[in-house]
């Protein structure tokens, strides 16, 4: 059987991450976090004498070698934002997304994909595609919430700033820009604790895929 496929898209700290991974959990499918491809990609090209066209290997073995937590950084976000208006890069990454979604691994009945264009250019014909969203004011607090420990420096201001731009940036490149369809269901999180919004997404996957979900189970 064909391995069945959801896709979250949404812009930065919308909250579709926590809500595909928890998804992903849930049905026992695959979880792929996509913006990571692109942080890998633009991390590796901050170190000199990096390859200019990526192939999949490459990619995977930088993600052995770099630190979690820089990739996760503000800076290499911004980074990616750059990069993924380029078609090679765009290119291999979309690649490595549709080979992950028709071979998801033993024992996954299907994969949850998590990113900004899964839902248009990755797969378009993906079983349910939801698109999460969240006022920006609200994405930003999130993100300051959990970046000023570590970053004391870090003001609201400049975190309001980068997420513009990254909105910006990802909703206007030429290639595969973010775009919210009439395909998608729009879930809007603002109001919402991340328990709530994983709910709600689950009842749209369990109308889309209008069945009961096979390896449903509490959390
Ligand atoms: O989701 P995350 O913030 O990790 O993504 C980092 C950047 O990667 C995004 O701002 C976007 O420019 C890019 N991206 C993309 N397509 C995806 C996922 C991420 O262009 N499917």
């Amino acid at each position: 059987m064909k391995p069945k496929v959801i896709t979250i898209d949404g812009p930065a700290c919308s909250g579709k991450g926590t809500i595909a991974r928890r998804l992903a959990d849930r049905l026992e499918f695959a979880y792929l976090d996509t913006g990571m491809l692109y942080r890998i990609v633009a991390y590796a090209d901050t170190d000199p004498g990096n390859f200019a066209v990526f192939s999949a290997r490459d990619v995977l073995s930088i993600a052995d070698s770099a630190p979690e937590g820089i990739l996760r950084s503000d800076a290499v976000g911004r980074k990616a934002s750059e990069i993924a208006v380029l078609p090679q890069v765009r290119e291999i990454i979309t690649k490595l997304q549709r080979d992950f979604i028709a071979h998801p691994g033993d024992g996954y009945a299907g994969s949850v994909l998590d990113g900004r264009d899964t839902g248009t250019a990755v797969a378009p014909d993906a079983d349910c595609k939801i698109f999460v969203t969240a006022d920006l004011e609200v994405r930003a607090k999130r993100r300051f919430d959990f970046l000023k420990e570590t970053n004391p420096n870090l003001t609201f201001e400049e975190i309001l700033q980068s997420l513009t731009l990254r909105d910006e940036q990802d909703q206007s490149r030429a290639i595969a820009p973010m775009i919210c369809d009439d395909n998608y269901v729009i879930l809007d999180t603002s109001l919402d604790s991340p328990e709530e919004s994983v709910a709600k997404a689950f009842e749209i996957v369990r109308r889309k895929l209008d069945r009961p979900l096979e390896n449903e189970c509490s959390d």
